[in-house]
């Protein structure tokens, strides 16, 4: 019932042992802020699972809305029997810090190294460190602020995909101060018009 939840591609492999490969995954979030952290939770049985547990390494790849019915199709075949990046058309592209491939056509890509690796149930999740981060140059403003309101970003809640739509306002809005009206005192020494004349 937490959602909407981000939904993201991880890709992974691409070394001599594991072929590039994509996984849909909704369950991922930030864990950490210093030093960055972000967790996925993965199933034993996917393909994905035992590429990362034997590499240590995956890229979180967010996608934007035209590429909605990619995202979907990735959670629907397995690597073990679909090469995702030649038959999907995305284009795999070098990291900064990691071994496996980033997904070109995603705005922001997230390269991740595993720290820790917790078996809770269905899932296991990885906690993993951030160690590097690409942005398209489309979303980084004059002012060299990133402006994910307009990647265009999809919400996935009670199966789903939802468009984000347009801020509501910032952090921290309910406690901002606004800046004070000018008291009538402030205007005392200018000539006021008598009331008599008008
Ligand atoms: C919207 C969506 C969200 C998904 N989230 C997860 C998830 O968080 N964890 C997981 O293990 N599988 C998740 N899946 C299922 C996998 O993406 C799917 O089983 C995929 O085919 C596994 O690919 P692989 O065998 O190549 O690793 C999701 C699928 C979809 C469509």
């Amino acid at each position: 019932m937490l959602s909407p939840v981000p939904v993201v591609l991880v890709s992974c492999g691409g070394t001599a042992e594991w072929q590039a490969n994509i996984i849909t995954i909704a369950w991922v979030g930030s864990v950490c802020s210093d030093p960055p952290m972000l967790s996925i939770s993965v199933r034993a049985e996917r393909h994905s699972y035992e590429i990362i547990k034997a590499t240590g390494e995956f890229v979180v790849n967010v996608p934007s809305q035209e590429l909605t019915k990619i995202t979907d199709w990735c959670g629907m075949v397995s690597g073990r029997k679909v090469d995702k990046f030649k038959e999907s058309g995305l284009t795999p592209g070098a990291a900064l810090k990691v071994g496996c491939p980033i997904i070109q056509e995603c705005p922001i890509n997230i390269e991740c190294q595993v720290r820790q690796t917790l078996a809770l149930g269905t899932h296991t999740m990885f906690v993993a460190e951030v160690v590097g981060v690409q942005v398209t140059a489309a979303l980084i403003d004059t002012k060299g602020k990133l402006r994910l309101d307009q990647a265009g970003l999809i919400a996935y809640g009670l199966g789903h995909y939802f468009p984000l739509g347009p801020a509501i306002d910032h952090f921290g809005f309910s406690i901002r101060k606004r800046k004070p009206k000018p008291r009538p005192g402030k205007l005392a020494n200018r000539p006021r018009r008598s009331r008599k004349t008008g």
